[in-house]
């Protein structure tokens, strides 16, 4: 699709779109399931509903709106959050309409976490922090001159509107961690498999957070190296290595995508490291809610969990951005949980 662009706001898309990464097309099919949560929104839709999504390419498989929606509705928002097919060619166009339309904000999917740092027009501290963005919120201009969350203008229509681009994965990540396993990354040690955008956001998080040595490994090494770079040069006093450890470690992070398939292979290397070598292991994946990896982990007595709790809090964070209120995360969880797993 093209779509023409001529506004000061006008993303600059050119040349940018080649970098993008497409989830391949099998795995989201493996994703078909996709239960409906059924959630009182106390009213129908009017004219004075607004509208949240998250983009995606494919996006069908997402569990955010069970989840949005069951928060949005807990709030007593008048809001609907829907998942929209956008080509990462159309991003930029999708931005400037969805911010043109009033929308309240926007998630962001693969492939688009990279591509979106390009295209808002102010980052957040936490999105260049990291380098991604997975939400942005869009901001009107009042009267005044002052920038407000487009959520806040009721009757008043924005003299001008700005897409303002957040990383609410990274603290989701810690944040699961401690929720989910008990864990403070302050002083551990850390084995991070995968260096794709999630498992460098996850080692840049985890070195932030002080821990002692991350250990990474990667099935095209020089992605490793990469971030073992990006690490010594942000934080310095960090040990890191790529390659597995020798010794015990405290966390075993899976980022990488093996295991979302019945037929993946696993994502480590057994007779490189053996599971019981671990206190804990964290596996990004949720669907199949215990890989092969966890099932694994538990059969060697680690504490294990999944990245529904990641899911959450990153999609918590991005409601209260956009709403100023505090996320009902448990009406949300169970909301995820009916949807991914049918609880
Ligand atoms: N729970 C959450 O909220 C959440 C959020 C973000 C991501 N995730 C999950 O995290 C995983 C990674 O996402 P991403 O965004 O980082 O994707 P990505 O950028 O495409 O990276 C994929 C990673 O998986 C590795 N990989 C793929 N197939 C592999 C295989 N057969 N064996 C070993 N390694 C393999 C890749 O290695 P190469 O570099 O060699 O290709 C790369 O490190 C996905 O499973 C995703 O669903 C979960």
């Amino acid at each position: 699709m093209q779509v023409r662009m001529g506004s000061s706001t006008t993303p600059r898309l050119e040349g940018r779109v080649t970098r993008a990464r497409f989830l391949n097309l099998d795995v989201a099919r493996r994703f078909a399931y996709n239960r409906a949560v059924m959630v009182s929104t106390g009213g129908g839709l009017t004219a004075s509903t607004r509208i949240c999504a998250v983009v995606g390419h494919p996006v069908r498989h997402s569990a955010s709106p069970a989840m949005q929606n069951a928060g949005i509705a807990a709030l007593g928002l008048d809001w609907r959050y829907v998942a929209l097919e956008v080509r990462p060619e159309d991003l930029g166009a999708a931005i400037q309409g969805a911010g043109a339309m009033g929308f309240i904000g926007l998630n962001l999917t693969v492939p688009h976490k990279l591509l979106a740092f390009e295209l808002v027009d102010l980052l957040d501290e936490s999105a260049r922090e990291w380098g991604a963005v997975n939400t942005i919120r869009f901001e009107g201009c009042d009267a005044g001159g002052g920038w407000r969350p487009l959520a806040e203008f009721k009757t008043e229509s924005p003299r001008e509107v700005r897409a303002h681009g957040f990383n609410t994965d990274a603290d989701a990540i810690v944040q699961s961690l401690r929720e989910d396993l008990g864990l403070e990354p302050r002083g551990a040690r850390v084995l991070v498999l995968g260096a794709g955008g999630a498992g460098r956001v996850a080692a840049l998080r985890l070195a932030r957070a002080g821990a002692r040595a991350l250990f990474l490994v990667n099935r095209t090494r020089s992605k490793a190296e990469e971030v073992a770079a990006a690490i010594r040069q942000k934080e310095p006093g960090v040990e890191v290595e790529v390659g597995y450890p020798t010794g015990g470690v405290d966390l075993v992070l899976n980022a990488t995508s093996a295991g979302l398939g019945a037929g993946d292979s696993l994502p480590w290397d057994p007779s490189a490291f053996e599971l019981h070598q671990a206190r804990a292991v964290y596996d990004m994946i949720y669907r199949p809610a215990e890989t092969p990896l966890l099932r694994r982990a538990a059969e060697a007595g680690c504490r294990t969990a999944n990245g529904l709790g990641m899911l959450l809090y990153q999609g918590a964070k991005a409601l209260e951005l956009w709403s100023g209120q505090r996320a009902p995360v448990e009406v949300m969880r169970e909301a995820l949980r009916g949807n991914v797993y049918g609880d």
